[in-house]
């Protein structure tokens, strides 16, 4: 690269701005990384930018319609120079038709483009104002040395990409393309040299973990993958998400009970209790193969949390199917979960249906499992008071006076210690893991005290 050039990338300022879910949230770690590798600086702010990047989601319409939003705030913007550009699965799902949606954008690129990134960027420095990268015949996965982590503890690790199911409402296998799994020996190395930088928790991520297949001769499969980065000397926590019921197998659960290292928490997407639902939903399991899958995680030695997702309003959804979801909710006793009112995505096969719930009544199931689960919740962590967890100290609410603790089921923690003074930079405990007695829960969260105080007099040294 000429001197001239290189001066020239010097002086870009990009700005990024992140939505959806983990995966999302990395890819912009390691879009980041490449930028700074090719001379670009990190701004805060879009003023001070002069590249924007919005790296979007598109799992529902509201999701999607965040990114015009934005583009339409600064769309004046554009007249002063600053250049922009849309990264992730509305660019890969809308592709060119942005360009008409939104004239001033000069980039659309889909994840499974971002390899090709640094060429991208030497185009739009050339002066093209139609810059694309929207294939997703790709083998490849997005791979860098280079990713500017968020976090100095816990850093995510993808170890596959795309998606190959098909279920009848969702976007991801449209906007992320066909399954690519990392090798086992690029995964394990990435996580070493994680450790060895400080990183004491890893978590690995993919739409589908569970369909996690090593492409080299050693041909691991997803337990040994977590079975060898939980045997990392330094990695104390490994987390997994997102996985598949149907290809959840029961190594999994034996990997978690033979390594201390694999946290206590399985997220186990169920989206609905009634069978006749996940048929029309493509989903390839019944609600008896999912409880079985979930008697394995309960019939662990560990004490495993369970979490899920929920799409309530599915077309087609009878309130007979809507109750089968709640009894599933009472029978599992899920730690936590996350309620979707479904949402029309373009090329979805769900589109066929015709009976769609009014939006009123999606919200009416909505509310009442939320308040279904709330109760759940209140239960479920008040069966943790008077046990002591280990957590890993992740921030401190100076309103009132606790440290932000998670334990292995991901579980918040705050916790105050008589014994230490207010945090600053040589004594804070974060990063540090402790045990803490669990006093009071509420439906959320957790909070105790510090139980070994002499601990803390080595956590601070
Ligand atoms: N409408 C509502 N929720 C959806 N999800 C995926 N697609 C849709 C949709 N079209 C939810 C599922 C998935 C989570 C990430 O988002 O519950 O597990
Ligand atoms: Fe959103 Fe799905 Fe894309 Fe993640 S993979 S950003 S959830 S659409």
């Amino acid at each position: 690269m000429s001197e001239l050039l290189e001066a020239s990338r010097a002086m870009k300022k990009f700005y990024i701005e992140t939505f959806g879910c983990q995966m999302n949230a990395h890819d912009s770690e390691k879009v980041v990384g490449t930028l700074v590798r090719q001379g670009y600086t990190q701004v805060d702010s879009p003023e001070q930018a002069d590249l924007i990047f919005y790296n979007t989601c598109s799992i529902r319409d509201k999701a999607e319609q965040k990114v015009f939003s934005r583009l339409q705030q600064f769309k004046r913007d554009a007249g002063k120079g600053k250049v922009f550009a849309v990264l992730g699965c509305v660019a890969q799902q809308e592709g060119e038709r942005i360009f008409e949606r939104a004239p001033h954008v000069s980039l659309v690129a889909g994840s499974a483009s971002y390899t090709k990134l640094p060429e991208m960027l030497v185009q739009l420095e050339a002066g093209n104002r139609r810059v694309t990268g929207l294939s997703l015949d790709t083998t490849e996965t997005f791979d860098t040395p280079f990713t500017r982590r968020d976090n100095p503890h816990r850093a995510y690790i993808t170890i596959i990409e795309g998606c190959d199911k098909s279920c009848a409402y969702c976007v991801v296998p449209f906007t992320r393309g066909p399954e690519r799994s990392r090798t086992s020996e690029s995964v394990m190395r990435e996580a070493r040299t994680l450790a060895e930088a400080g990183y004491s928790e890893v978590q690995l991520l993919g739409q589908n973990v569970n369909s996690y297949r090593d492409p080299s001769p050693a041909g691991w499969d997803f337990s040994q993958l977590l079975a060898g980065t939980g045997k990392i000397d330094g990695i104390r926590r490994v987390r997994f998400t997102t996985s598949h019921p149907r290809d959840f197998v029961k190594n999994i659960v034996d990997a978690i009970d033979a390594c201390p290292a694999l946290c206590n928490h399985v997220h186990l997407p169920v989206q609905s209790g009634s069978d006749a639902v996940l048929s029309r939903m493509q989903r390839l399991y019944s609600r008896d193969q999912y409880i079985r899958r979930i008697e394995w995680i309960k019939n662990s030695k560990r004490d495993i949390a369970i979490t899920t997702d929920i799409i309530v309003g599915f077309p087609g959804e009878s309130e007979a199917d809507f109750n089968q979801t709640l009894r599933l909710a009472e029978e599992v006793e899920y730690d936590s979960m996350f309620i979707f009112k479904y949402s029309k995505r373009p090329n979805t096969s769900a589109l066929q249906y015709e009976d769609h719930i009014p939006e009123e009544e999606k919200t009416r199931r909505l509310m009442v499992l939320q308040e279904r689960q709330r109760t759940i919740q209140i239960r479920r962590n008040a069966s943790y008071i008077g046990r002591t967890e280990e957590v890993l100290v992740e921030g401190y609410n100076l309103a009132t006076d606790q440290w932000i603790g998670r334990t292995s089921q991901n579980k918040t923690l705050n916790f105050s210690d008589s014994t230490l003074p207010a945090p600053s930079n040589d004594n804070t405990l974060v990063g540090q893991y402790s045990d803490v007695l669990i006093t009071r829960a509420g439906p959320n969260s957790l909070a105790g005290e510090r139980s070994s105080p002499e601990a803390a007099s080595l956590a601070v040294s």
